[in-house]
């Protein structure tokens, strides 16, 4: 079968609306067509301060929300990053091919470091994108399904795979990044403007998918609309309205194009009143089986060593053969 993996970091107590369905959703429906490989990219996390215990929890918690959001342990391999040590191996081998331009351009590095200035910024920001080609490439995977803000690393990771194999020969599989047509971005609903994300200015333009029932439906019933009335897709003057049709397309399976009918003649507060109803239907099952995981982080973690195994299969072939063609000295 056909192969795609792909991870989310644990660096929130909760996913957001927009890793849920700007990825997750996408991942659960890609498990029957694909062997799939689903990671905690830990490793990723520490690029920014983390505290250690944090960490640790945030890990298990993601990785119980890949489950409770549909994630099939018995069909698809789940694992954390800092398990499976040949990441960090093959990482140095990649960045050893990058450029330093090449990597300056990251538009991920450029924001984050824009902040504090480029003098003040982790190297380990910097050379991100280094291991998450690592991380991609290791697995040989046909596809990496992502929201639309990882596209430039998955590019990376195809122009790194094309490097290695045109200078070394043959090794690694170019993949595509999978990009869903909806949801792959998801907008802050105070700022419609600016993707969903955990580092928002305001907490109520983003959607925890563990949040409570009550605190979603509020964030999205306040959403920031515009003052016209009228239901339209249009994401350049109707940015909020526009973001609360893709949401809703993404939760009821129906298309923008059929959605916007549905609301001729209606004011905004229907629609936001749907939306709050499906996207809350839509996650509390989520928000109740996550919960139940967490409540045996024994059990958790039996699942993460039986898919560090499988995840170290895969991962000691394709670096051994990494280690082989750079030139390495092989023993015995
Ligand atoms: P991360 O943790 O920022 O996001 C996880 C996934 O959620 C998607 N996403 C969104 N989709 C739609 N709308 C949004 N507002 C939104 N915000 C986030 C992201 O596109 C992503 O699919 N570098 C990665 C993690 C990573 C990885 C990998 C991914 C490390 N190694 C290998 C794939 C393959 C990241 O920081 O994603």
């Amino acid at each position: 079968r056909p192969r795609v993996l792909s991870g989310m970091q644990p660096s929130a107590d909760s996913l957001h609306l927009g890793n849920y369905l700007g990825a997750l959703v996408n991942w659960v429906k890609s498990q029957d067509q694909y062997d799939a490989f689903f990671f905690v990219p830990d490793m990723h996390a520490i690029t920014v301060p983390q505290d250690p215990a944090e960490l640790r929890e945030r890990t298990r918690r993601t990785a119980a929300q890949y489950i409770a959001g549909g994630i099939d342990v018995d069909q698809s391999t789940l694992f954390v990053q800092s398990h499976v040590p040949e990441h960090a191996q093959l990482a140095w081998v990649l960045t050893c091919l990058t450029g330093f331009g090449e990597a300056s351009r990251m538009t991920q590095f450029k924001d984050k470091s824009a902040k504090g200035g480029v003098e003040n910024a982790g190297v380990g920001l910097f050379t991100y994108p280094m291991l998450m080609a690592a991380d991609i490439l290791m697995y040989q995977p046909h596809g990496v399904p992502v929201g639309d803000d990882q596209r430039q690393h998955v590019e990376l990771a195809r122009t790194l795979a094309n490097r290695f194999n045109h200078r070394f020969g043959e090794t690694f599989r170019v993949p595509e990044a999978f990009i869903p047509e909806e949801g792959a971005r998801i907008y802050d609903l105070q700022q419609p403007t600016k993707k969903m994300s955990k580092s928002a200015e305001s907490p109520n333009g983003l959607i925890n998918v563990l949040d409570d029932s009550k605190t979603i439906a509020k964030r999205i019933k306040s959403a920031v609309t515009d003052t016209d009335t009228v239901v339209a897709y249009d994401r350049e003057n109707k940015p909020g309205v526009s973001n609360l049709l893709d949401i809703l397309a993404v939760v009821s399976g129906k298309t923008v194009e059929q959605l916007v009918p549905e609301y001729e003649g209606k004011m905004y507060g229907h629609l936001k009143v749907d939306v709050a109803e499906a996207v809350v239907a839509a996650v509390e099952p989520v928000r109740e089986r996550t919960k139940q995981l967490l409540d045996d982080p024994a059990e958790l973690d039996r699942l993460l060593a039986i898919g560090a195994s499988k995840a170290r299969e895969v991962a000691a072939r394709t670096l051994d053969e990494v280690y082989r063609n750079v030139g390495f000295l092989q023993l015995g």
